[in-house]
């Protein structure tokens, strides 16, 4: 232990009391011992940090911050060097703010383009939201503060995201849930990492020892710091066995108790808090010195500068035809749509940030070489179809040459939280072009949105510019797309299927009840389209550019293939070139292909580079769950170039000598894993690939209501008294929605509905306890007097207890 003489100095009361936060944000300090408090503010893509009231749902304002893209837009730039840059600009925001860790990147999968958090997630594979996420750790941490890659693990749906237990299989959970968190572990080195809310094979995930001992400590030899996401702790006691060393937010004491409770009765040793209070100093200390160390100063203009490249080099151009972009100079253009009035550039929830100023499209449309011929909203934001505003807007297209149409998601359909109900994006938007298209067909879609949205009405349109979720610069960097003085070399991170009913998982999202079955396995994005011949919107990896590039001369070695990129094209640009692996045994089953390497390359007009995309230990492996390891089939592979999954312009052939393991499955039994059509298994398929039976999904509703059922349980409650309470719920909701609270109405949801009542103890810092809380249940499990007695029993106990420990703070301070 490197802190011992220190530790051997705390009492078990100050050691125990490192274990949780002091408040909503900090953790507790011991100053006898010169132990700070640390600052842990949100969050991946700009500062958080709450000077007055606190809260994790990004209710109350904080302290203006750069805010930069969000990371679904970040990884279209698929620039590992220009992520890890802005990694340096938000680390040192979070320095002269003082905070010590930053708590970001968000990595999770993208399994379900309706997953409410899609838009602070890098992708749907690990690879390239690994990479990314290492070069931004990577940029935080250069500073000598923490970053906080989360929330591991398998955290891919909001619905129930404090209480559902997510079933999946070992080697899917292995090669697509974990392989990003092993890179920014491994690569990024991440110093601390975040729990998730929800349980993985049945155990919440921060006290899972399979994840967090067996393979973060074990086997990826992980020494920082795992912090709980805010009110996920169970079982304080199983998450400290577990490796958890901090709680979040305070618990004013109680969980503490229970450690000194376990230890002292022999439970579990002093030594298992001693560990974990040592990789905690280390984490305090070595963040707290480079806190006082650093300048504090930044210069917000030139963060913002760096918030536009960040944009630009993330903006996807999905359509361009007749070469309708770049607008030419003097070209007269309608700007029309809501969103370029108050352009939408990043989500709501924990992550949202207090930019320190946002461009506008209509005061950068001045700056371009266009000419605007007016402004017209055509839409309500968060309303229905306005005939008044189309015909306004189709008023001003007709005397345009192109229209600029700006169209997207709300801030309230993206939020933490909350999956989206559908793909669409709002109907009276699309009412809106089709009335466009008829008065001018030359109709440019400006789109933002943090995830896929469906495209029926791509066809109106002659050209598509995807601004994701830009940030406080977006608004400038898209115009700059638009004019051509950038040339778009983004491309998507993530797929975009025809119809939502197209993704592999929409027949097991989200899990309602109990748990969500990730039947699917590994054909999550594009390994299920790719394989299974399911046609797509727009590839993975897919984005057009201003000028071509062409691909030549293959060659394959040891250590990596090689080839040419030449820009046949008039204009600079870069080319995002990406590697694909196939192999071509079907002993196991695998997708087509898979990325396992991508390089973005500048080239000036007729130039030609020659570029090497190199192999690495994640090349060719898999994970066989006979030998519990990663192993590699002994096979050809193919190697393939594209500049999308779809669009393969290089191959060749390599033969890999394997590692001779056994092989791991019964071909007859999966076939739907074998044919890659997985979007429809079985449950008896689907338990043939767990190895065990699925666990019950349905709620039990006889039995009485626990710690870790949500408050939407309520519904089947024995007492009629909490039936009420859910039906009051309930109709808060809807009656909100109904009169267009919509925010309000999904706050609910998320803060009420979804909590479990645990939550109730965890998240209200001290104000009720559990055994209060046990009182609450007994309410709802229809004991109505007795659990009344027993609540303001406890609550009499937490009082005195409270003053007791006032006057003795009181007494030893006057000694
Ligand atoms: C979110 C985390 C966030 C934390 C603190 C939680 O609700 O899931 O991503 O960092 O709140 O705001």
């Amino acid at each position: 232990m490197k802190y011992k003489d220190l530790i051997e100095k705390m009492t078990l009361e100050e050691k125990a009391s490192l274990m949780s936060g002091k408040d909503f944000w900090q953790t507790q300090d011991i100053k006898r011992l010169g132990i700070n408090n640390m600052f842990l503010a949100d969050g991946p893509h700009g500062i958080r940090k709450q000077a007055a009231a606190a809260d994790h749902l990004g209710l109350n304002a904080s302290i203006p911050a750069t805010c930069f893209p969000t990371a679904a837009t970040v990884a279209n730039s698929w620039n590992v060097e220009l992520g890890e840059q802005m990694g340096e600009y938000l680390g040192e925001e979070a320095v002269a703010q003082g905070v010590h860790v930053l708590l970001g990147p968000g990595i999770n999968m993208k399994r379900n383009p309706l997953a409410g958090r899609n838009f602070e997630y890098f992708s749907e594979d690990p690879f390239l939201a690994g990479k990314l996420a290492a070069g931004m750790i990577k940029g935080i941490q250069s500073h000598g503060i923490s970053a906080c890659v989360k929330h591991f693990a398998v955290n891919n749906q909001e619905e129930r995201r404090m209480a559902i237990d997510t079933i999946v299989d070992e080697r899917t959970l292995r090669e697509i849930y974990l392989t990003a968190f092993e890179i920014a572990i491994k690569e990024g080195k991440t110093k601390t990492v975040m729990s998730a809310y929800n349980m993985l094979n049945g155990t919440y995930t921060n006290e899972n020892i399979h994840l967090m001992r067996d393979i973060l400590r074990n086997e990826w030899k992980y020494d920082g710091v795992v912090v709980t996401d805010w009110g996920g702790s169970n079982d304080r006691v199983a998450g400290l066995v577990a490796g958890n060393e901090l709680e979040m937010p305070t618990t004013a004491g109680e969980t503490n108790e229970e450690i000194i409770e376990a230890i002292k009765t022999g439970k579990i040793k002093e030594e298992v808090l001693d560990e974990n209070v040592d990789r905690l100093l280390d984490l305090i200390f070595t963040t707290d010195k480079a806190l006082k160390e650093s300048q504090k100063e930044i210069n917000q203009e030139k963060h913002h500068r760096m918030a536009q490249t960040v944009a630009e080099e993330s903006i996807v151009l999905l359509k361009n035809e007749e070469q309708i972009l770049p607008i030419k100079k003097g070209t007269k253009v309608a700007i029309i749509g809501d969103f370029a009035k108050e352009a939408r550039y990043q989500g709501a929830g924990s992550s949202i940030v207090n930019p320190t100023k946002l461009d506008s499209t209509l005061d950068g449309i001045k700056e371009c070489e266009f000419v605007s011929i007016g402004f017209e909203p055509g839409f309500d934001r968060y309303g229905k179809k306005s005939q008044k505003k189309i015909d306004q807007a189709c008023a001003l297209a007709k005397n345009a040459d192109v229209v600029l149409l700006y169209i997207g998601l709300d801030e309230v359909t993206e939020a933490e939280g909350l999956d989206r109900q559908s793909m669409e994006i709002p109907e009276n938007q699309i009412e809106l072009l089709t009335a466009l298209q008829k008065v001018n067909p030359n109709i440019v879609a400006i789109l933002s949105s943090g995830a896929a949205v469906e495209m029926p009405w791509i066809g109106k349109v002659k050209g598509l510019v995807h601004g994701y979720l830009s940030g406080q610069a977006g608004a400038k960097a898209i115009l700059r797309v638009l004019s051509g003085d950038v040339n778009p070399s983004g491309k998507l991170a993530e797929s975009y299927p025809i119809h939502y009913e197209d993704t592999p998982s929409c027949y097991q999202f989200p899990g309602k009840e109990v748990s969500v079955e990730y039947r699917e396995g590994p054909y999550i994005g594009y390994r299920y389209y790719d394989t299974a011949n399911v046609a797509v919107l727009f590839p993975f990896g897919f984005g057009l550019s201003y000028t071509t590039f062409e691909y030549a001369d293959i060659q394959v070695a040891k250590e990596g293939v090689t080839f040419t990129l030449t820009n046949t094209g008039g204009r600079a640009g870069s080319e995002v070139t990406q590697l694909y692996v196939g192999c071509k045994s079907t002993n196991i089953f695998r997708p087509k292909k898979e990325l396992k390497g991508f390089t973005k390359v500048f080239l000036l007009p007729g130039e030609t580079k020659t570029v090497t995309i190199p192999f690495d230990d994640k090349t060719f492996r898999y994970f066989n769950i006979k030998t519990n390891s990663w192993e590699i089939e002994a096979a050809d592979y193919e190697l393939m170039i594209g500049a999308s999954i779809a669009d393969i312009r290089l191959k060749d052939v390599i033969a890999i000598e394997g590692t001779g393991a056994p092989l791991p499955y019964d071909q007859n039994e999966l076939p739907s894993y074998y044919s890659g059509k997985a979007n429809h298994v079985s449950q008896e398929e689907f338990e043939q690939l767990l190895g065990r039976k699925v666990p019950e999904s349905k709620w039990d509703r006889t039995k009485a209501l626990g710690y870790n059922d949500t408050i939407a349980q309520c519904q089947y409650a024995k007492s009629g008294f909490a039936r009420f309470i859910f039906k009051t719920i309930n109709f808060s909701h809807w009656f909100l929605k109904k009169i267009g609270k919509r925010s309000t109405a999904n706050l609910i949801m998320m803060s009420i509905y979804h909590m479990p009542f645990r939550g109730v103890a965890r998240m209200t810092g001290g104000v009720i306890n559990m055994p209060m809380l046990d009182g609450i249940l007994m309410i709802m499990n229809g004991q109505f007097m007795k659990g009344l007695r027993h609540l303001l029993k406890e609550r009499k106990k937490k009082v005195k207890r409270e003053k007791l420990k006032t006057t003795m703070v009181q007494a030893t301070k006057e000694m």
